[in-house]
């Protein structure tokens, strides 16, 4: 499956300080402003969802929230184009073969659940007659009000945020583990020299 030009055979001596089997510094910097976005608007997420409807705070936060969702996908349409035009840097032999499999898997669901994400968000809103305010800019309505068809893209959204949110607890501990427990340069690969 997760197969792209360059990545089959991306296993390689294990990792040294003289190694460059990094990111490049164009897509470090999309994954880290990616994950500060991310975070933010699941906070902002919850914590919209739970204002009561219907007054002033919950169209900021909400219009908020749909701004700096709109402004992700920015980093997620780089990063996704960096990774089907790049060879991913290589990984150390040290690293069991299920691992090199999890972290794939774990990485393709990323993209799926981001544009999964952005789409339902994009698409529930397009469908209330509130529409999208970018940062206070009103974007003209691409479809028709229908309560039914918004709640659809609402769920998706809400269950998908569900997905995700495992999967960045996971891609967090992995992250933690291959720095402090394993010791064997992956989570360099995501910083700076
Ligand atoms: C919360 C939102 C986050 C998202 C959406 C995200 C997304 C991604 C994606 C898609 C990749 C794979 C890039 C590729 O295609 O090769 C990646 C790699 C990586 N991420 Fe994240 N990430 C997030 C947060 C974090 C955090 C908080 C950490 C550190 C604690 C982290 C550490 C890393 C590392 C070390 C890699 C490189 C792994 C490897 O070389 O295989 N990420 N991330
Ligand atoms: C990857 C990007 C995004 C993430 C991680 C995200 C995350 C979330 C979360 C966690 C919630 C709360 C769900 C709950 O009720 O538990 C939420 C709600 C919402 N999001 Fe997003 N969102 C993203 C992008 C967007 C975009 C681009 C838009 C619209 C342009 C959007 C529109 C909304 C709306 C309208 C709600 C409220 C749903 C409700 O009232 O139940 N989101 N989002």
């Amino acid at each position: 499956m997760w197969s792209l030009p360059g990545t089959r055979n991306n296993v390689a001596a294990p990792y040294s300080a003289n190694a460059t089997q990094r990111y490049g510094a164009s897509a470090q910097f999309a994954h880290w402003l990616l994950a500060l976005l991310i975070f933010a608007l699941y906070i902002m997420g919850w914590y919209m969802v739970e204002i009561p409807k219907k007054t002033p705070p919950v169209a900021f936060w909400y219009n908020l929230h749909k701004s700096i969702g709109l402004v992700a996908v920015l980093p997620i349409v780089y990063l996704i184009w960096w990774r089907l035009s790049h060879k991913s840097p290589r990984l150390p032999a040290t690293m069991p073969r299920w691992e090199i499999s999890a972290s794939k898997l774990n990485h393709a669901l990323f993209y799926i659940c981001l544009i999964v994400m952005t789409l339902s968000g994009f698409l529930e809103s397009n469908f209330t007659k509130w529409g999208i305010k970018f940062f206070g800019y009103a974007l003209p309505p691409v479809f028709w009000e229908d309560k039914n068809i918004s709640d659809i893209f609402n769920a998706i959204h809400i269950y998908t945020s569900y997905l995700f949110i495992v999967l960045i607890g996971i891609h967090v501990l992995a992250a933690l583990k291959h720095w402090l427990i394993d010791r064997d340069g992956v989570f360099q690969r995501m910083l700076p020299r």
